[in-house]
């Protein structure tokens, strides 16, 4: 599968995979910043941005998007990395962890969960499969913008706005609905973070603001690892690195930095 990727900077490489229903645009503050010192890799997962929809017929799940992360990997002959994920790319993250854990340099989940979908999330999910194939995607930049933006956002930065409805609206419908079902479907993790076990390298980074997967919920899964770390990103929501980019870059880099160490 063909993949849209940015490859920029030299270094140990890091990759970031981004959130529903965005796409690689969403790490640009975090390519401006860490390409000085890192390989940075970013890529459109499949159906988003200028990523094709996955087009086998086999169902696609979230193991597909780790396959192609890994095959793109792969092709850049990228051996170890650190690995960024953020809400569904932190679902993603999880999955390539599992496929290859060896592969994995450091882990920074941000603004997800490790559990499965509850049924009624699971539920809601299918719900809105049927609204986008009835009434198409135009809905998703309405109602998924201010669920995923902080209120300090929302009241103080109208330009991060217009910028997540219109990275949106970029996505396609048959994407959207894929990435639905892969969520929905998606295999509980919990015994994955708990297996990490001591001194593995894993950031937690959690917007205070954020209403989808809120600080309490990020500790609980930081708690899982002994010698995680967590970074709490003040005045943001569900997506700190383009709310706060400064402090969230800040807080990764100096994770990155100590893993180094290691
Ligand atoms: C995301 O930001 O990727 C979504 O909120 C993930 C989800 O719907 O579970």
């Amino acid at each position: 599968m063909n993949l849209s990727f940015r490859d920029i900077g030299s270094g140990e490489p890091i990759v970031f995979l981004h959130a529903f229903p965005l796409n690689q645009r969403m790490w640009d503050e975090q390519v401006n910043d860490l390409s000085s010192s890192y390989r940075v890799i970013t890529l459109d997962l499949p159906g988003f941005g200028g990523s094709p929809p996955d087009d086998s017929r086999s169902e696609v799940g979230i193991d597909r998007f780790a396959f192609a992360v890994l095959y793109l990997l792969d092709s850049l002959a990228i051996d170890r990395f650190h690995l960024c994920g953020l809400s569904m790319g932190g679902y993603v993250a999880l999955a390539v962890y599992r496929l290859g854990p060896e592969r994995i340099r450091s882990l920074t989940l941000c603004d997800t969960r490790a559990t499965a979908d509850s049924d009624d999330a699971r539920k809601g999910r299918y719900e809105t499969v049927e609204i986008i194939k009835r009434e198409g995607i135009k809905f998703l930049a309405l109602n998924m913008t201010k669920r995923l933006l902080g209120e300090t956002t929302l009241s103080e930065q109208p330009n991060i706005v217009e910028q997540v409805s219109r990275m949106i609206l970029t996505s396609s419908t048959a994407g959207i609905i894929q990435a639905l079902t892969a969520m929905a479907e998606r295999p509980d993790s919990s015994a994955l973070i708990l297996n990490m076990g001591v001194g593995f390298d894993l950031l937690v980074i959690v917007g205070e603001e954020d209403r989808l997967s809120p600080p309490d919920e990020m500790r609980t899964l930081a708690l899982a690892v002994p010698g995680a770390k967590m970074g709490i990103i003040p005045l943001a929501g569900h997506l700190p690195n383009i709310e706060q980019p400064q402090r969230f870059n800040d807080t990764l880099r100096e994770f990155l930095q100590s893993a180094r160490r290691a």
